[in-house]
């Protein structure tokens, strides 16, 4: 057993350090490059409902109908209308073959039956685990968060009947009581929490008063919000917390474990570097448990979360009131 040897959803890793969904998945070189540097699993890109129904006219209309939900979908993959649900199954089964790495497939649906269905067919390419990326643009001003919130709860408790394989969830940050939705998708068979999915977030440029390109890659400074969810989350959700967005040093993975992480996934590091850079992180991981003198994960894993702390509530507003007071 290595010092930083751990699991994920049950799954046994080398190291806590997962790349996360993206396009680097998409090449065989990078990911041979992510498997040569050492990451602990890979998670495939998404595959989107809307490349499920690319020639279905009955959806086009349904695009038209939400104004377009599929918008984060498009800008993460602009060419995805060239690619298909055959091609993305062809691709996951393909890199299951070429690499030995822990490999967890995404999906990111709309309709009930196409979750089941393509949860399925993804088990089948032998991936390790499946990772659910609910994201519902919530549009219509009679759609209640509970009924968006227990239509969730209910395709997964459909994904789980269906597959056997570990199921996580991607949650975005924008849940009204993440403890109590998170606790419910848990009892419904989510084995982990990914903190956070990005959303998609347009801008504009006021001299062109045209659209701008977005930003894809995150600022580390994006990294406070899961850090504060994971310290909240991974002390009352029985399910491995996964902290990510923003993460780009080993001391950012240390933090993230300090806190009560289970492991981390990083994109946007790799994207700045290259896919090689999973070896620093681990280096540097593993040169801050030296200077500390851990020995390995469970020895820090959770030290800086609120175990101790029975009132919550008076803790979590505590600090804040000690954040703002502290500010002159
Ligand atoms: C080019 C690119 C493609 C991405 N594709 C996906 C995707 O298919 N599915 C998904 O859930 N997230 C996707 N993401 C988001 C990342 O998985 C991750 O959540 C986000 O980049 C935050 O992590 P980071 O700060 O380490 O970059 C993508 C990000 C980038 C930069």
């Amino acid at each position: 057993m290595t010092r930083l040897q751990t699991t994920y959803m049950g799954i046994p890793i080398a190291n806590p350090i997962v790349v996360g969904a993206c396009s680097m998945s998409k090449k065989i070189d990078s990911i041979k490059a992510i498997e040569d540097a050492g990451a602990g699993a890979l998670v495939i890109k998404s595959l989107f409902e809307e490349q499920v129904h690319l020639e279905d006219a009955a959806f086009e209309q349904r695009m038209a109908q939400f104004d377009n939900p599929f918008a984060e979908a498009q800008s993460l993959f602009p060419s995805a209308e060239h690619a298909g649900p055959k091609h993305h199954l062809y691709w996951v089964a393909r890199t299951r073959k070429e690499t030995k790495l822990p490999l967890i497939a995404s999906l990111n649906c709309l309709e009930r039956e196409t979750w089941v269905q393509y949860a399925r067919q993804l088990e089948e390419t032998g991936v390790d685990g499946l990772e659910l990326n609910f994201y519902s643009p919530a549009l219509d001003p009679k759609v209640t968060a509970a009924q968006i919130e227990a239509s969730e709860v209910e395709t997964l408790a459909a994904i789980r009947a269906a597959v056997r394989l570990p199921l996580s969830v991607k949650l975005h940050p924008y849940y009204t009581s993440t403890m109590n939705h998170a606790s419910n998708l848990q009892k419904a068979g989510a084995g982990a929490f990914i903190l956070f999915n990005r959303l998609f977030q347009p801008d504009i440029d006021v001299d062109r008063e045209e659209k701008m390109a977005q930003r894809q890659l995150t600022l580390p400074n994006e990294s406070l919000v899961p850090l504060r969810w994971t310290a909240l989350l991974s002390q009352r959700i029985e399910a491995d917390i996964i902290a990510s967005t923003g993460l780009r040093t080993g001391k950012d993975v240390a933090k993230m474990l300090l806190v009560g992480a289970q492991a981390v996934q990083v994109v946007s590091a790799l994207y700045a570097h290259s896919p090689s850079y999973v070896k620093i992180l681990r280096a540097e991981l593993l040169e801050w448990m030296d200077a500390h003198g851990y020995q390995k994960l469970e020895d820090f894993r959770g030290k800086l979360a609120r175990r101790k702390l029975d009132d919550a509530w008076s803790f979590e507003r505590g600090q804040y009131v000690k954040a703002i007071l502290g500010f002159d």
